[in-house]
């Protein structure tokens, strides 16, 4: 690998899932954990989760685990936790998301997701704060994503890599999950790249080709875990109507508090779930 490339991913010549291989490596010898079943990467709101899942066997420092980039955000933790299951499944707890709008390329965006497939997890479960289109989804609402629009117009897939995304979130996961909770709605997640909130026009666009929800990470990944053959859950917390929809600005500090507030019932919610897989 050229010296010159301060992060492994940046390497044009490197193997972005020889890295993920090697990342695994890295998770298994910290942890002890040779293989996980399941992974989840927990965004805003959703952090609460992993106390509940089960019992937390290694919590280690992303950065020590090769290829993963510093948290470039308040409100998300660069931690990754190996738990133990009652029922004796082994979740790998990703609180370390690489944003696309950071500017570092959708490889590093994606590595936490090719790593969780290389430990072996088969179900990649993605959740994220976002803003909701539909008027009916007061903060703090969980959703399904049933599918998504990405309008990053960038892919983690590497040359002429054609991969089906029909299902991408799978019917049976989210099935599931209604069973759980037979309230849980669902919508088509949109990704913009951000970091700026959409525009009111960007919104109604959204929505207007079919957009229920509008945030700026889990298209891309949700495709990466599709690669590497992992079943996706992908869910989302409303922390705040979309640009426009809602008629008072957006705010960071919103979407932080509309986390926080929601944070114990949705991430009770979502500990059931996993249970119920
Ligand atoms: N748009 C995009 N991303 C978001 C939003 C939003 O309204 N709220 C939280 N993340």
């Amino acid at each position: 690998m050229s010296t010159l490339h301060t992060h492994p991913l940046d390497d044009p010549q490197a193997d972005p899932f020889a890295i993920a291989e090697a990342a695994a490596a890295d998770i298994a010898r910290i942890t002890g954990v040779a293989r996980h079943d399941i992974a989840l990467t927990l965004g805003s709101g959703w952090a609460r989760a992993a106390d509940l899942l089960g019992e937390t066997v290694a919590t280690i420092d992303a950065t020590d685990v090769t290829g993963f980039s510093k948290p470039a955000l308040e409100g998300h933790v660069g931690s990754l936790r190996s738990i133990l299951l009652p029922n004796g499944t082994r979740a790998l707890v990703i609180g370390a998301r690489t944003h696309y709008y950071e500017g570092h390329g959708v490889r590093r965006v994606v590595h936490s997701v090719r790593t969780a497939a290389a430990t072996g997890a088969r179900i990649m479960i993605l959740t994220n704060g976002a803003g909701g289109i539909r008027e009916t989804w007061t903060p703090g609402t969980p959703v399904l994503i049933s599918d998504h629009i990405n309008l990053t117009a960038d892919s983690p897939l590497e040359g002429a890599t054609f991969i089906d995304l029909t299902d991408l979130y799978s019917t049976r996961l989210r099935d599931i999950a209604r069973g759980v909770d037979p309230t849980l709605d669902e919508g088509v997640y949109t990704q913009f790249r951000g970091p700026h909130y959409e525009t009111p026009a960007e919104v109604q666009m959204a929505k207007a080709i079919g957009g229920h929800i509008v945030g700026m990470s889990t298209a891309l990944e949700a495709i990466a875990a599709r690669q590497s053959g992992m079943e996706v859950l992908g869910m989302s917390l409303i922390t705040n109507l979309a640009a426009g929809i809602q008629k008072t600005p957006l705010s960071h500090a919103e979407v932080l508090e509309a986390g926080r507030d929601a944070e114990p019932v949705i991430s009770a919610l979502l500990a059931k779930i996993v249970a119920a897989l």
